[in-house]
C-alpha cells in the first residue's frame, strides 16, 4: 500500500455504488432511477445551452438562475440554496463543513450506505442507531455526534417520518430528502426554525436527471454562504445547470410522472405482497421486500440471470431484502412473469 496515502483513506473501504450495466439489454430496477424521460423542456433546454458559445466559457459558479427557479417553486430564498454535482457531492460538502477528523457521523440503520463512506473520508467515524417503529428518536443518537444523517423517506425501506419530530434533535442534522416529491410531507419549515438543520435534495429520481448530476442543499443563508467558499467554483456545468432549472420549471410533468409511478407502486406492493413477500408501505419510488421463509439473494440472482436487475442488500444486525425502483408497466410486467415462476 502506498504509505504517504492517509491512513484513514488506507483503512476505508469506499463506497459500491449500485451495478450500472453499460452493455446488453437490462430491465434496470437497482438504483431508483425515474422509468420515465426528463421534461421535453429540459431537452428544449440542453439543446439552447449548446449553440452559441455557451460550452466555451466556464459556467455560473453560482447556479443564480436555478437558485432563483428553486427559490420561487419552494418558497426559500435564493441565499439559502447551494448546488451540486449531485446531491451525493453536496452531502460530501456538508461532511466535511461540519465534521472534524477523529469526529463522529451519526445515522439510522438501515439507510444509505454513503453516509458511512462521508464520515470515513473525513477520518470519521460512523455510528448507526436502530430506527424503533420505522421512527429515529433522538435518545438514540449516539454522544459525541458531529452530524447526523437522516434520509426521509428512507432507503432502503421507504419508510417516511413525520419531520417535525426532528426539529430539537440534539446534533446538526441533515434531511436527506431524496426521495421527498413520492410522499405528501416535507421538512423546508424546519429550516426557518433551526440554523441546524440543512435539507438536501436531488434531480436524480423525480425529475429523471440521474445522468446529469444536479442536486442541492437547503439551509440558512449564512450556513450556505459558508458552505459556497468549500466547494469547487464550477461543481455543476452548463448543461446541468440548464437542464436542472428547466426541470425545475416544469413541475406540472414532474408531478404528472409522479402519479403515475405512485400507481406502479401500488401495483408492485399488491402483487408482491400476493407473492409472499413482507413489505413496509414505501412512500418512495421503490419498493422494499423481505422473506421470512427463504434467502433473497438467490431470487436477485435468478433476475439478474434473466435480465432484470434490482437491487439485494444485506445489513448486518437488520438482514436482507431486496429495493425494487418502480419502473415502467411493461418492465413491471415482466418482473412479475418471472417472479412467479419462482415463487
Ligand atoms: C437517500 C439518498 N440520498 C442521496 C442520493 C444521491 O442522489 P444523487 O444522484 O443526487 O447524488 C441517493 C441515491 O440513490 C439516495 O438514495
Amino acid at each position: 500500500m502506498p504509505s504517504f496515502l492517509k491512513p484513514n483513506l488506507l483503512a476505508m473501504r469506499g463506497y459500491t455504488p449500485g451495478e450500472q450495466p453499460q452493455v446488453g439489454e437490462v430491465i434496470k430496477l437497482n438504483t431508483n432511477e425515474n422509468p420515465y424521460p426528463p421534461s421535453p423542456q429540459v431537452i428544449e433546454a440542453i439543446k439552447a445551452a449548446l449553440t452559441g458559445d455557451r460550452l466555451r466559457k466556464y459556467p455560473d459558479p453560482l447556479g443564480l438562475r436555478f437558485r432563483e427557479t428553486a427559490g420561487r417553486v419552494l418558497g426559500v430564498p435564493p441565499e439559502c440554496i447551494l448546488i451540486g454535482n449531485g446531491s451525493d457531492e453536496v452531502l460530501t460538502l456538508i461532511t466535511r463543513a461540519i465534521v472534524p477528523e477523529g469526529g463522529l457521523v451519526a445515522a439510522p440503520m438501515p439507510s444509505y450506505l454513503l453516509y458511512r463512506t462521508l464520515a470515513e473520508q473525513q477520518g470519521a467515524r460512523c455510528a448507526e442507531f436502530p430506527f424503533r417503529n420505522w421512527r429515529v428518536h433522538p435518545e438514540d443518537v449516539p454522544a459525541g455526534a458531529h452530524l447526523t444523517f437522516i434520509p426521509n423517506p428512507n432507503s432502503p425501506t421507504g419508510t417516511w417520518m413525520d419531520p417535525n419530530a426532528l426539529l430539537e434533535w440534539p446534533t446538526p442534522l441533515v434531511i436527506d430528502e431524496a426521495y421527498v416529491d413520492f410522499t405528501a410531507g416535507h421538512a423546508l419549515s424546519l429550516l426557518q426554525k433551526s440554523e441546524r438543520i440543512l435539507i438536501t435534495r436531488t434531480l436524480s429520481k423525480s425529475y429523471s436527471l440521474a445522468g446529469m448530476r444536479f442536486g442541492f442543499a437547503l439551509g440558512r443563508a449564512d450556513v450556505i454562504e459558508q458552505l459556497y467558499k468549500l466547494k469547487d467554483s464550477y461543481n455543476c456545468d452548463v448543461l446541468s445547470q440548464a437542464a436542472a432549472t428547466a426541470a425545475m420549471e416544469d413541475q406540472a410533468y414532474m408531478r404528472a410522472r409522479v402519479q403515475q409511478i405512485l400507481a406502479t407502486r401500488d401495483r408492485m406492493e399488491r402483487e408482491l405482497a400476493a407473492l409472499g413477500f413482507q413489505l413496509l408501505p414505501s412512500q418512495a419510488n421503490f419498493v422494499w421486500c423481505q422473506r421470512h421463509d427463504r434467502s433473497v439473494q438467490p431470487i436477485y440472482q435468478f433476475l439478474k440471470e434473466r435480465g432484470i436487475l434490482v437491487r439485494y442488500m444485506n445489513y448486518a444486525g437488520y438482514g436482507e431484502g431486496l429495493r425494487i425502483s418502480v419502473g415502467l408497466e411493461e418492465h413491471i410486467d415482466r418482473l412479475f412473469e418471472e417472479l412467479r415462476r419462482l415463487v
